[in-house]
């Protein structure tokens, strides 16, 4: 089949490369015109583990453009993937979603195409469809259908969960559109789950609050056990082994971040709120959230007396490993919090250097290799979970630092080790 991408981002590119893959021929379609021209000299402009590799092997079923007309000339179902930030209040900003709806009728009325078909892959709040509907009817006056198909992937492994997906959403009030964008995964042979447009759009909140609630949830047990002297790991383990838990997302630490979890979780508080209900749980997840980032800065103050000129040095500043996504990043939240208190920052990350240096200050010292970092540190944060940080020689780290403090807050490090090495090592919850 012929269809349409529009928003070029993790998500967009993902599914347009993964849907060509699928044997169907692709448009990517974005605004901004910087990210367009450098897909077209192939250069990728996200990091996302075989993302590369799935564009070039299906280069010729996809194409890259910065015109609505193209891609209506070009595809018959369109994918709006762009982003839904958050505002101010927490609920979904859906000004890029709206412009597209409009352009999109726009484009149809032009053209009079039969029966053309939008699906929202975007985050958005319950009754989006309904009124994207409302704004495509405005500009064109025929046949169209509008149907929810969230994504789930998950930044650093996207490309193998777009093609391994647990299951697979459709919703949408007209059952022949719904069938046809199904039919698009077949190929998957994910479960593949039929519902009307107002449950599938609610179906991805309720799954990213859910997630976002087991991390706060083990994170408030991770708090108790420092108090009562019980390890973390080991309740997670014990409790994970139960099926009716699961294992999954039961990692203590500086909470949960990216662009999805806290505006999510946000957006459905708000939107529940906006109709009359009041989520009292999700103000506990948001709450414990922020105070797990907190909690690192008392833990620096405790074992430091003060923060005020003392050499923090940040390891990790993606919001998790394997990507070079900051957006809403733990660790850069910490930073905020530990500059406040007067320490000056050191900061390595693998990947996101980059994407930081833009929402940090200049005061900030980034350093390229993890060892120049330690040099007169007072402590180490552990911010972020990469795999590689577990390797690093810490007896040459040790020896750089002024004061061997490593708090952990991803819970990375093996404690035991840490503290044969001569470190003071304190992660959330552990003995
Ligand atoms: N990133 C994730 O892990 C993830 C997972 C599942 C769902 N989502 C949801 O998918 C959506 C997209 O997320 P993302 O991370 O890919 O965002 P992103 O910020 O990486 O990409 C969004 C893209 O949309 C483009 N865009 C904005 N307005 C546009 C317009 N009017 N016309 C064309 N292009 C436009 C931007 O230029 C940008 O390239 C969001 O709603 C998000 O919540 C994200």
């Amino acid at each position: 089949m012929k269809l349409s991408i529009i928003g070029a981002g993790y998500v967009g590119l993902v599914t347009g490369a993964s849907l060509a893959e699928l044997g169907h021929d692709v448009i990517i379609m974005d605004i901004d015109r910087a990210r367009i021209e450098k897909l077209d000299k192939g250069i990728i402009p996200i990091y996302e583990p075989g993302l590369d590799r799935l564009i070039n092997k299906n280069s010729e079923s996809i194409s890259f453009t910065t015109k609505m007309d193209e891609v209506i000339r070009e595809a018959d179902i369109h994918f709006i993937c762009v982003w839904t930030p958050p505002l101010k209040d927490g609920s979904a900003d859906l000004s890029a979603v709206r412009a597209v709806a409009r352009d999109l009728g726009k484009a149809f009325a032009k053209r009079k195409i039969k029966t053309p078909i939008i699906v929202t892959k975007s985050t958005v709040p319950v009754g989006t469809g309904k009124a994207i509907r409302q704004i495509v009817r405005k500009e064109y006056k025929n046949d169209f259908s509008v149907v929810s198909n969230p994504e789930f992937l998950r930044e650093g492994q996207a490309v193998a969960d777009m093609m391994h997906p647990d299951r697979i959403i459709v919703g949408s009030n007209d059952e022949e559109s719904a069938k046809t964008v199904a039919s698009l995964y077949q190929d998957l042979r994910a479960p593949i789950i039929i519902t009307d447009i107002a449950t599938a759009e609610m179906i991805k909140y309720a799954a990213n609050a859910f997630l976002a609630t087991k991390i706060s949830f083990i994170n408030e047990v991770a708090n108790v056990c420092d108090l009562v002297g019980a390890d973390v790991e080991s309740v997670a383990e014990g409790i994970g082994m139960d099926k009716r838990i699961g294992k999954s997302f039961l990692k203590a630490g500086m909470g949960y971040g990216g662009s999805c979890f806290p505006k999510d979780v946000r957006a459905l508080q708000q939107f529940a709120n906006h109709n009359g209900y009041d989520f009292k749980l999700l103000k506990s997840v948001i709450e414990v959230n922020e105070q797990q980032r907190q909690m690192v800065v008392e833990k620096l103050i405790n074992n430091l007396v003060t923060l005020k000129n003392k050499n923090i040095f940040i390891l990790g500043l993606a919001f998790k490993a394997h990507t070079d996504d900051v957006r809403e990043s733990g660790a850069i939240d910490l930073i905020i919090r530990i500059q406040k208190q007067g320490a000056k920052i050191r900061a390595h990350d693998p990947l996101a250097l980059l994407n930081a240096r833009r929402d940090l200050d200049d005061e900030i010292k980034f350093v390229a290799q993890p060892y120049q970092g330690a040099q007169g540190a007072d402590a180490i944060v552990i911010a972020t979970e990469w795999p590689e940080f577990r390797d690093l020689d810490w007896s040459v780290i040790k020896k750089q630092m002024r004061n061997p403090l490593i708090i952990d807050g991803r819970n990375l490090l093996d404690p035991r080790q840490m503290r044969s090495h001569g470190f003071i090592y304190e992660g959330v919850g552990r003995r």
